[in-house]
């Protein structure tokens, strides 16, 4: 479904994204690791369009979209969480969601049209907040939600825009265990019409959840995995595992 073809790019002088190639198929499980440095968000913010790559193809169900806009990229169904905190923490839970459905919903039509499907938003909104686990703290401001909440929250807000390939950034980064075990969780529960990216440095929520493993290093696919393939890996446990792994 997802498509990434030979993608380059560089900075300057830095190649950051280096030939890299992955396939992401409808409903799987995809973690991109690699140490700090690596390329993973760089990777990330040239398929949703943030960034425009130097060489290289993007494609989401057989349409090129290398060179759209991210707007047109996410309303073709790419949505991400960013790696920091991106919510409106005066508004509530619900205003949060809402808004995210409804800037989704606008974005394929006129501005000047009413707005057409307020329930079906509301509805939607409910939808989401149950799927990561937030309706029970809908009403309630944004600013006095723990941590955890908050990004289950930026799940959320990235579901709302009803995509087909959901990308995040270290969701769990800054959680407590249980906060990451939880968010692990329902990244598993997420439904399967939906193939998740996610870039992730715990290793052991990485193979607790991923069907596939992506391996960067210095912008390079080190390895290309199944989970097993990649622990087993003298060159991954070298490189980027330091031997540590058991
Ligand atoms: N806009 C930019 N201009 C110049 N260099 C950049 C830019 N964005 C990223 N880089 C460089 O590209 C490299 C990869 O950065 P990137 O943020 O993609 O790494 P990462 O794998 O996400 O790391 P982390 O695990 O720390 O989040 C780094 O060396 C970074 O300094
Ligand atoms: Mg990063």
């Amino acid at each position: 479904m997802l498509s990434v073809e030979a993608l380059e790019k560089s900075f300057g002088a830095l190649q950051v994204t280096n030939q890299v190639s992955l396939q992401v198929p409808t409903g799987i499980r995809h973690a991109i690791i690699g140490p700090n440095g690596a390329g993973k968000t760089t990777l990330f913010n040239l398929l949703t369009g943030e960034l425009r790559p130097t060489a290289g193809r993007i494609v989401l169900d057989d349409l090129d979209i290398t060179h759209l806009t991210p707007d047109r990229r996410a309303r073709l169904g790419l949505s991400r969480s960013f790696q920091r905190n991106n919510l409106f923490t005066g508004l509530t839970v619900r205003q949060n969601l809402a808004m995210a459905a409804i800037v989704h919903e606008r974005r394929g039509r006129c501005f000047w049209r009413p707005l057409a499907g307020l329930s079906t938003i509301a509805e939607r909104t409910e939808e989401i907040a149950d799927i990561v686990g937030i309706a029970d703290v809908l009403e309630r401001p944004v600013r006095e939600l723990s941590y955890g909440i908050q990004r289950q929250i930026e799940v959320g807000l990235a579901l709302a825009t009803a995509p087909k390939v959901l990308l995040l950034d270290e969701p769990t980064s800054g959680m407590s265990p249980e906060e990451s075990g939880r968010i692990m969780h329902l990244i598993t529960e997420l439904p399967r019409e939906l193939a998740v990216v996610i870039i992730e440095h715990d290793m052991h929520l990485v193979f607790e959840v991923a069907d596939r493993i992506t391996v960067l290093n210095y912008g390079k696919v080190l390895l290309d995995g199944t989970p097993e393939e990649v622990r087993s890996s003298d060159v991954v446990q070298e490189t980027y595992l330091g031997g540590g792994l058991d």
